[in-house]
């Protein structure tokens, strides 16, 4: 029985994958590059396929869709993404469009696909990989907040239509914080917060995933964020958050 983990092959999506081969899953790896999947296969004992794909492409979100219906799949992670930071003047519009393009177009086609596939059967499992970033509004990441806000409000919806269905298909949505991957570099960033180890969120969501449990967010600062979050009016969350990454 397969898991396919978009981004499966760096950071959370490969701490994720590590976990499933764990518990005997075998595992598809979808990114533009092997990255660390030796490192995985050092870890598990089940099958490891990489699958190389660009989601900023949505014929190439397609494309993946249709190789996939080869494998028996009964786990879909949707992990792949990335974020940028800067001052309006200095972010690269064209990287904040292939940003809107992975985190949200891909997470549209791919979530929306294999949840289809899914429900013909009446089994499987969907992760939705929001972020933390979705419980608020930040000024210098603004588009990868907006990207995450889409994931999570996506994900209550499919989970709500998934209940009033009362089908046996599930999804849950993973909230992180700052986590130590190579997030940062591709953000041009250095988080002031603490970070998470990728190894702890991979081990943590895994366990609460196979639960069934709907929103998982690791570490308990972030949990008590994501209560303040529905506290407080987002103009001040937005003063707030402006400290967490240096610009
Ligand atoms: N690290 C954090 O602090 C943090 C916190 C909250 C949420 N998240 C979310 O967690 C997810 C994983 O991020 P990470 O922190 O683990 O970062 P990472 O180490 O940079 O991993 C990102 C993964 O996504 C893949 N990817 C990126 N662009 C892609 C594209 N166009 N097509 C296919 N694959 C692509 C990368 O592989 P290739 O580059 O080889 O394609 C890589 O495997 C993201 O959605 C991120 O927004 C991260």
């Amino acid at each position: 029985m397969y898991a396919l983990i978009t981004g499966g092959t760096s950071g959370i999506g490969k701490d994720i994958a590590i976990n499933l081969g764990k518990k005997g899953y075998d595992l598809i790896l979808v990114s533009r590059h092997y990255g660390d999947t030796d490192q995985i296969k050092e870890q598990v004992k089940t099958n490891v396929i990489n699958l190389t794909y660009d989601l900023t492409s949505e014929e190439e979100c397609f494309k993946l869709v249709e190789e996939s219906k080869k494998y028996d799949i009964e786990i879909f992670i949707n992990n792949a993404g990335f974020g940028d930071i800067g001052y309006i003047n200095k972010t690269d519009l064209r990287k904040e469009i292939n940003m809107v393009k992975v985190n949200d177009i891909a997470t549209l086609i791919l979530t929306k696909s294999f949840l289809l596939r899914f429900m013909e059967n009446n089994k499987g499992k969907v992760l939705i990989v929001a972020s933390a970033a979705a419980f608020g509004v930040a000024p210098y990441m603004n588009v990868y907040y907006a990207t995450k806000a889409f994931a999570y409000s996506l994900a209550h919806g499919y989970y709500r239509e998934l209940k009033d269905k009362k089908s046996k298909v599930s999804i849950s949505v993973l909230c992180p914080g700052p986590v130590k991957t190579r997030f940062e570099e591709v953000a041009n960033t250095k988080f002031n917060i603490k970070s998470l180890s990728s190894q702890y969120v991979g081990k943590y969501t895994v366990k609460k995933f196979l639960k069934g449990k709907f929103i998982i967010v690791p570490g308990l600062s972030i949990k008590l964020a994501h209560t303040f979050s529905h506290l407080v009016p987002k103009r001040f969350i937005s003063k707030i958050v402006r400290k967490q990454a240096s610009i």
